[in-house]
């Protein structure tokens, strides 16, 4: 089989392409990726001159490109997009270029193409906030109300998935996760940019009052949930895929990550809030544990420790990371660098 994964240079895109070709050693694997400022090819260094892998660089708006990717293909995994949060904030227009012009190309040529299966990967923050100490929790029947440009482009994306399959019968799968940690994790993000901060002896931002709720799952329990959603899933289902954690909040993982490196709380400092802050998300992945047999394998707290352990261990990748447009963007978005 042939497979196009957009967006395998990113983070959870290069973990599943590592994930992929070891567990489908005969299959091909396509990368088509823009290498945007989130996207790094030392991700998959170990994997290069795998025979069965190549790279395409190349922007998933791109019509001629995408229809020269899709030549031959059978399953496209689509993770390409805009990921951040704090920058769809500053710069909307990127993320509805990428995730809902991007997806409506890409969905385009999959017709033409006619692709076996088309997945979409998109995000519980298409559904909103939930309030704290609630019972509420969302689920694949959950309205859509997303509250940021990034969550508003990701809802885009994934009504114009549902649309295609509805309209044209496109065979379209959807996953919506909660929030991953791991390895290769741009550190813009909270774990990588808590870990690495600290690793460099500054402080960790928190925003606001650092009562805010995520739900973390492994990267690597991710990439199994999609590979089961691609053998097993229904054509036109949506499934959401989360993780072990029960309401924890971000000062709760800062004080985690604070103990396994053996620094003490004065390296927390609170910093502004980020607008329109998401309180609280809560996912509940029965329908994909009773439907396909899947839940999560790799436990908060100790793959938390092992996430420390890969960002101790490959302190160069991260500092190349943080180098260069990072420092311009990390003091615009936190007054300092
Ligand atoms: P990331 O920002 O680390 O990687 C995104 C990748 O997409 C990069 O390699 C980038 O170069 C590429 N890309 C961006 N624009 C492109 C374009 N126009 N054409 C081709 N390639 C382009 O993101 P991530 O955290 O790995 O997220 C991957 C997907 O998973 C996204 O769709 C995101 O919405 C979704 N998701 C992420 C999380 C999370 O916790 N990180 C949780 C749920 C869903
Ligand atoms: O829920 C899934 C989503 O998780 C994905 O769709 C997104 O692509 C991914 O970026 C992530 O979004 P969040 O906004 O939840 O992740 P982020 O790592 O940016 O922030 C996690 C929490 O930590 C959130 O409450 C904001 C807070 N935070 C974040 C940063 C960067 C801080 O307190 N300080 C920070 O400096």
């Amino acid at each position: 089989m042939k497979i196009l994964v957009t967006g395998g240079a990113g983070f959870i895109g290069s973990n599943f392409i590592l994930y992929w070709l070891k567990n489908h050693p005969q299959d091909l694997v396509i990368n088509l990726d823009k290498l945007t400022y989130a996207g790094n090819l030392e991700n998959l260094k170990d994997i290069k001159d795998n025979k069965n892998y190549s790279f395409m660089h190349g922007d998933i708006c791109d019509r001629e490109i995408v229809d020269k990717a899709m030549e031959g293909v059978g399953l496209v995994v689509h993770f390409a997009a805009e990921s951040h949060v704090d920058r769809s904030i500053m710069n909307p227009s990127e993320f509805v270029k990428t995730n809902v012009l991007g997806t409506q190309v890409l969905l385009d040529s999959a017709l033409k193409n006619k692709i076996k299966r088309f997945h979409h990967i998109s995000t519980d923050e298409v559904f909103g906030s939930l309030k704290l100490n609630d019972l509420s929790i969302f689920n694949e029947r959950t309205n859509y109300n997303p509250r940021s440009p990034y969550a508003a482009s990701k809802a885009g994306s994934d009504h114009l998935v549902k649309a295609y399959h509805v309209t044209y019968g496109l065979p379209v799968t959807i996953s919506n996760c909660s929030n991953n940690f791991g390895p290769y994790q741009f550190p813009e993000k909270f774990i990588p940019l808590a870990i690495t901060n600290l690793l460099e002896g500054k402080k960790v931002p928190v925003y606001g009052d650092g009562l805010y709720v995520r739900d973390w799952l492994y990267v690597e329990d991710h990439c199994r949930a999609i590979d089961l959603i691609l053998e097993k899933g229904t054509v036109g289902e949506t499934y959401c895929i989360g993780g072990l954690t029960q309401d924890i909040n971000n000062l709760e993982v800062v004080k985690k990550i604070l103990k396994i490196l053996g620094e003490g709380e004065e390296k927390i400092e609170y910093v502004k809030d980020r607008p329109g802050h998401d309180r609280r998300y809560a996912l509940d992945w029965s329908k994909i544990k009773d439907e396909l047999g899947w839940e999560p394998l790799y436990g908060f707290d100790e793959w938390l420790k092992k996430t420390v352990e890969w960002y101790k261990k490959n302190r160069q990748w991260w500092t190349n990371v943080k180098n260069g447009e990072y420092k311009t963007y990390y003091k615009k978005l936190y007054g300092r660098p």
